[in-house]
């Protein structure tokens, strides 16, 4: 299956920021991971990072016929956009949620996903596994009904 994962704004400073919160990986360790595990499962995979909202829902349209699943880290969009819930929604492909972190466990305004509502599942809380695991996820459930 071709898998496209979608990082949101401020994912390019992974490493660097708050890494209490988010790790000492970098974004670019973390998409050669995910490039390791697809190499493995068979998947074809693309990572892309924007900052900019429009240019995710631009993605996400493209990901119509050209991808059979989505993995996306919205970042602060997750708790804001309406217009990223209604993009995942226009587009017939499944799409899994993930966060680095707990949002649970976070500020009050963390607790709401917009984005999460679109979405076939959400992981969160586990790191960078979060997204090794939705791979998994997508591949196994491409696999069982294939389309
Ligand atoms: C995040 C959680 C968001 O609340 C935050 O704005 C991010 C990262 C996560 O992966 O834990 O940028 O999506």
């Amino acid at each position: 299956p071709r898998v496209l994962v979608l990082h949101g704004p401020n994912l390019n400073l992974l490493g660097q920021r708050e890494p209490g919160i988010y790790g000492a990986q970098t974004l670019a360790q973390l998409d050669a991971s995910l490039h390791t595990l697809a190499a493995e499962l068979g998947a074809e995979l693309t990572c892309r990072q924007s900052n900019h909202e429009g240019v995710l829902l631009d993605w996400i349209h493209a990901a119509h016929g050209t991808a059979d699943g989505i993995i996306i880290n919205p970042g602060a969009y997750t708790h804001t956009s309406v217009a990223i819930q209604d993009a995942l929604r226009a587009v017939p492909v499944p799409a899994i949620e993930v966060h680095l972190s707990n949002l649970y466990r976070r500020e009050s305004l963390r607790q709401v996903s917009l984005s999460g509502v679109a979405c076939v599942g959400v992981i969160m809380g586990l790191g960078t596994a979060s997204y090794h695991l939705a791979l998994r996820y997508l591949v196994a459930e491409h696999t069982v009904r294939p389309s």
